[in-house]
């Protein structure tokens, strides 16, 4: 069970664009919001004109899927207030502690993350890491490790031997 849709609103953020706010307070580990993964992106099924690749997500074995709203507005933050977790096969974006109504809800894109994008942060949190690179492997080791107990299972399944290394530091 989730708090659902009815319990956030989709409104515009200091971080980027439009974000996605709490309209209520919730609990540390509350499952918030289900993130739909229906729309998946591949060749027989691209983006249309109006989808946007921002709003893309990226899973187990390369699968690329087009979030919809409002869970496809939910911000970067390098001091995040949630995590997303699968659980049954769903993934929720879960609070990481308590969240007071009208705070935006955020999560650190690097948890869980591949690739070699890198890209410039304006979360605006002290411990704002600036230039960020997509893999959660470059992450500073003492990050990496804080944040090990928030890796979904399917990373740590598909990248199991970089998680071994770093349970072994
Ligand atoms: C899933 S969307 C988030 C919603 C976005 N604000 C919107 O209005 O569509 C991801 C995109 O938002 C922007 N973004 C999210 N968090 C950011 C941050 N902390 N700093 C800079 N840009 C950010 C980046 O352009 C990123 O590719
Ligand atoms: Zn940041």
């Amino acid at each position: 069970m989730t708090a659902g849709p009815s319990a956030v609103e989709v409104r515009s953020s200091e971080i980027d664009g439009q974000g996605v706010f709490a309209k209520r307070a919730f609990r540390s580990g509350e499952a918030i919001l289900e993130i739909d993964d229906s729309r998946v992106v591949d060749d027989l099924h691209p983006l249309t004109a109006d989808d946007l690749a921002r709003h893309c997500d990226y899973l187990a074995g390369a699968k690329v899927v087009l979030m919809p709203s409002p869970e496809r507005h939910i911000n970067h933050s390098c001091d995040p207030n949630t995590f997303v977790r699968t659980v049954a096969g769903i993934r929720l974006v879960t609070a990481l502690r308590e969240i007071a109504a009208h705070e935006e809800i955020t999560y650190d894109y690097c948890i869980n993350g591949s690739g070699d994008t890198v890209w410039a942060c304006r979360c605006g949190a002290f411990r704002c890491r600036h230039e960020i690179h997509s893999d959660f492997f470059h992450l500073p080791v003492e990050l990496q490790r804080e944040y090990l107990p928030l890796l979904d299972t399917w990373f740590r399944e598909e990248r199991a031997a970089e998680v071994a290394r770093l349970q072994n530091l």
